[in-house]
């Protein structure tokens, strides 16, 4: 079954690449190829990303135009906000906008071959990320061990590997970064904070602001990590009672994006008390907010008091609906499922999400990682896991941060990251989350009402077999004849009616994307 269903791609003149079997997976996995669905990029220019950019008035504004097509690129934006200027060489669009309000523009990109135009909306005003946050993160690959290097290396990587053209946008220190206090490690020891009461970085990053100055200078934005007690999670010093200075420090130092945790908080605070769940956070966006500068706040307390219910009302851009998706290396396939779909359909999670808040159910866990051991190694999700993974977190409108090694990627990896069809689901600009319509055993559709008036459906199958799915109109809320095009493969696949079914293999995913016919 699986055999017919790669030759009948094949036969519809996709070139589909296999590359060496996983091997490092469950056992069913050993047998299962990594095939590369994506198409390779075409030489013609495609503008990617986001349509949509929020900033607040005074802030500075760094917008690096995603394109893709044949090298060199000229980027030019029309209708271009006076206090706002594009680089044509380098596609930045930078400057300040000191006044409120929705500004229309058009980007086109050219290259020897041709053009490309598309509509992308500045918005002035109190709202960030206006799309779901598209980036890296350190955490899964370098947890302790991270460095001023590894992060320039990862920004470095972001240009070279291709992933800024597709919109990915944030390099994010995880934890790891203060002075460890009672550490023997000489690069983790110090004085905590200088004489003025300012958080100082540890050893293994000597200059903060070269480091987010070199993340700028590639059209990039820069991400840093704290809690809000006494210590981080992983015992480096943290904001308790400092959260003012450490704000101050962060925006002295460049930084676009805070993930705050919680951890040792839970010494000061009650977990079952909501107003302490929401006190160290509204104290955080409240300073944030005052900033001339505009940092997008990631609460990670792990879903605790229905965070979802209330995270963006404190002034978070998105938050943690769950606990670590990576805790256990070898539990990453079921917390897949777990965290991903259940505690998304358990509690409608996708009715409090939107434009400016984004549940976050945890980085795109691809590549390699850190299996805690001390070692760095390929995923343990299956192939057809990876695309389970990112075609969910598409829909549901999850952020897309990968947090394996960006230095590292194979060709399947890249290739799962970006897929412009894909992105363009999870940076849809009506900000819909979608849900799941239809449950029948392990086989589930889920949907993602989109701002062109067609709809994103993702077929899953949890089980242990390849099995036929099927999305019924009538679960899907639509009827007549709709045009079908598989997003994985970018690929038309005619007019249906009434149901549309497909073989989908071992915990695997078809996303398909419909449009009505007129
Ligand atoms: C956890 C958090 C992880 C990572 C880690 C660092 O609480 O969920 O994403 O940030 O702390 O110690």
């Amino acid at each position: 079954m699986k055999k017919m269903r790669f030759a009948l791609a094949a036969g519809t003149g996709l070139l589909l690449l296999i590359i060496n079997s996983c091997g490092s997976g469950p056992e069913s996995s050993a047998v299962e190829p990594k095939i590369i669905l994506t198409p390779a990029p075409s030489a013609n220019v495609r503008i990617n990303g986001a349509k949509i950019f929020g900033v607040r008035p005074g802030s500075p504004f760094l917008f690096k135009i995603p394109a893709t097509g044949k090298k060199p690129l000229k980027y030019e934006v029309l209708n271009l906000p006076e206090g706002l200027a594009c680089n044509p060489e380098t596609g930045m669009i930078t400057g300040t906008l000191n006044s409120s309000g929705k500004f229309m523009t058009t980007v086109r990109v050219t290259n020897e071959l041709g053009k490309a135009e598309r509509e992308f909306s500045i918005v002035c005003g109190d709202d960030l990320a206006l799309t779901p946050h598209m980036g890296w993160n350190s955490w899964y690959v370098w947890e302790n061990h991270v460095t001023d290097r590894i992060m320039r290396d990862a920004a470095d990587a972001m240009v070279s590997s291709g992933m800024i053209d597709h919109g990915y946008m944030y390099v994010n220190i995880d934890d790891c970064w203060s002075v460890k206090p009672g550490s023997a490690d000489s690069t983790l020891m110090g004085e905590e904070r200088d004489k003025n009461g300012m958080i100082n970085a540890n050893g293994r990053f000597p200059d903060m602001k070269a480091l987010t100055d070199y993340i700028h200078s590639k059209g990039l934005k820069a991400g840093i990590y704290t809690s809000p007690g006494v210590l981080t999670c992983g015992g480096y010093a943290a904001a308790y009672g400092n959260e003012e200075k450490d704000v101050a420090r962060y925006v002295e130092w460049g930084y676009d994006f805070l993930k705050y945790d919680w951890c040792s908080y839970s010494k000061i605070g009650r977990t079952d008390l909501l107003s302490d769940l929401q006190k160290p956070y509204i104290l955080i966006s409240e300073l944030l907010k005052k900033q001339n500068r505009d940092i997008v706040l990631n609460l990670c307390q792990y879903g605790m008091g229905d965070v979802w219910k209330w995270g963006r009302k404190i002034g978070g851009q998105s938050w943690r609906t769950a606990g670590d998706l990576g805790g256990s290396f070898e539990g990453i396939g079921k917390a897949l499922f777990r965290d991903g779909f259940d505690v998304y359909s358990s509690d409608s999670l996708h009715l409090y999400a939107g434009p400016g808040g984004w549940n976050d159910p945890d980085y795109l866990l691809l590549g390699y990682l850190s299996n805690w051991k001390g070692e760095t190694v390929p995923t343990p999700l299956t192939p057809n896991e990876q695309y389970t993974h990112v075609s969910l977190w598409s829909i549901v409108a999850a952020p897309l941060i990968f947090s394996g090694d960006i230095a590292r990627m194979d060709d399947f990896t890249l290739s799962l990251l970006t897929n412009d069809e894909i992105i363009d689901v999870d940076q849809d600009p009506l900000g819909k989350p979608g849900y799941r319509v239809s449950r029948d055993g392990d086989l589930e559709v889920w949907k993602r009402d989109l701002e062109d008036g067609s709809i994103a459906v993702g077929l899953f199958n949890r089980g242990e077999t390849e099995t036929e799915v099927t999305a019924l109109w009538s679960d899907l809320g639509i009827s007549g004849k709709q045009k079908l095009r598989d997003l994985w493969r970018q690929l038309d696949l005619g007019s249906f009616d009434g149901k549309y079914s497909a073989s989908v293999g071992r915990h695997g995913t078809v996303m398909l994307r419909m449009w009505p016919e007129k």
